[in-house]
């Protein structure tokens, strides 16, 4: 069989770093070594790669960095490869796929997508446009108002604005109390918070602005937490529908909800009446489409718990992959283990037409 190369790209310069760490340990060690070759390349938080062979256990504590190998991915069309660098010697080692398991700002965003694209090199998930779309709250509502999309009324600010009397009276008049603030460009609840009064809206907003200098205000939505995992280029796989149980101890599904709080629970197939599963697995794919997404995306909604709408939240075109990620685990309750689906996903990478024809 024809092995392939296969560079798994993890850390990465984004507050996800650590979780980056914890997805990319899951994806090499389901990754078949019968049929790739695998390179883990590390980004450090300072933005330093590192090609690092030692075992997968030291990627989850950091102590990767110590053993890495300075090593660059090359733009160069003709070259193909990662350049690892040596003293004062440079060697190419050539890559067929490249898996970027980086979650966030520089991963997630279109930003290393754009460099695969100048190298010519195939790699996993959403080409630039529909990272980089996805990425950035502001322009998801943006596209998918326009698809049509039930979304949360909101609107947004330049962080340069939010101390003005304006900016928060249209603010109060646009959405009310009690509303969410975001950072339009973060991920994993960083940044996020909740105000029911004036106060917390100014403070919310400082919060948000030391992420991004774009911040999107929502309604509150008191609702349940639904994902759907979509799997697919042009044709689309869409999974059952999971539910986020958030700690009874945490005001909403926050970082620390998300990845320390034993008592945070998925739910998979969430207990939902069976038109609105399918509902969610819809539009789960008209967003998917809507943003011209390919390869991976998690899909995410509320329901209101009051009147069952269906609203949808963001996606993610690199989900987690951590233990309690719900798209492995979705995938795993649609009969497709972690092998397997990685190895669609590597498929995906190879035969996904990137529609530029130069
Ligand atoms: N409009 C909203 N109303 C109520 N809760 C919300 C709202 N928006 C977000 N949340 C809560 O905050 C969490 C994080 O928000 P989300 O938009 O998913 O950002 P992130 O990209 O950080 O995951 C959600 O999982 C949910 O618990
Ligand atoms: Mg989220």
């Amino acid at each position: 069989m024809n092995k392939k190369t296969v560079a798994v790209l993890f850390g990465g310069q984004s507050s996800e770093h650590s979780v980056s760490l914890v997805s990319a340990t899951t994806i090499i060690s389901n990754m078949d070594s019968e049929k790739y070759f695998i390179i883990p390349v590390g980004i450090t938080k300072e933005g330093k790669w590192l090609i690092y062979n030692g075992p997968v256990e030291n990627i989850k504590n950091g102590d990767w960095e110590k053993y890495g190998t300075p090593a660059v991915l090359s733009p160069d069309a003709g070259m193909k490869g990662i350049i690892k660098i040596v003293g004062d010697k440079a060697k190419i080692i050539p890559v067929d796929v490249v898996f970027p398991v980086l979650h966030g700002a520089w991963g997630e965003d279109g930003t290393i997508q754009g460099l695969l694209e100048l190298a010519k090199i195939p790699y996993v998930g959403c080409g630039v446009l529909a990272s980089s779309v996805s990425m950035d709250k502001v322009y998801t509502k943006i596209i998918c108002k326009d698809a049509g999309i039930p979304q949360a009324n909101y609107t947004w600010v330049f962080a340069s604005d939010i101390e003005k009397e304006d900016t928060l009276k249209r603010i109060e008049k646009e959405i009310g109390y009690p509303l969410f603030i975001k950072p339009s460009n973060a991920g994993s609840s960083v940044g996020i918070s909740k105000a029911t009064n004036r106060d917390e809206l100014l403070k919310g907003l400082k919060e948000a602005a030391r992420y991004d200098r774009k911040i999107v205000i929502e309604e509150f939505v008191n609702g349940r937490e639904l994902e759907c995992a979509v799997l697919g280029n042009e044709d689309i796989k869409v999974t059952r529908v999971g539910e986020i149980l958030s700690a009874a101890d945490a005001e909403f599904y926050d970082f620390d909800a998300k990845y320390n709080n034993p008592d945070s629970k998925t739910v998979i197939p969430a207990p939902i009446p069976a038109e609105k599963e399918e509902e969610i697995r819809s539009l789960a794919k008209k967003v998917f489409k809507a943003v011209d997404g390919s390869g991976i995306s998690r899909i995410d909604f509320f329901m209101d718990r009051e009147s069952e709408k269906i609203i949808f939240n963001e996606l993610n075109t690199l989900p987690g992959f951590t233990s309690i990620s719900m798209y492995p685990m979705l995938w795993e309750e649609a009969g497709l283990p972690k092998k397997e689906l990685i190895d669609e996903l590597i498929e995906l990478a190879l035969s996904r037409d990137n529609g530029i024809r130069g």
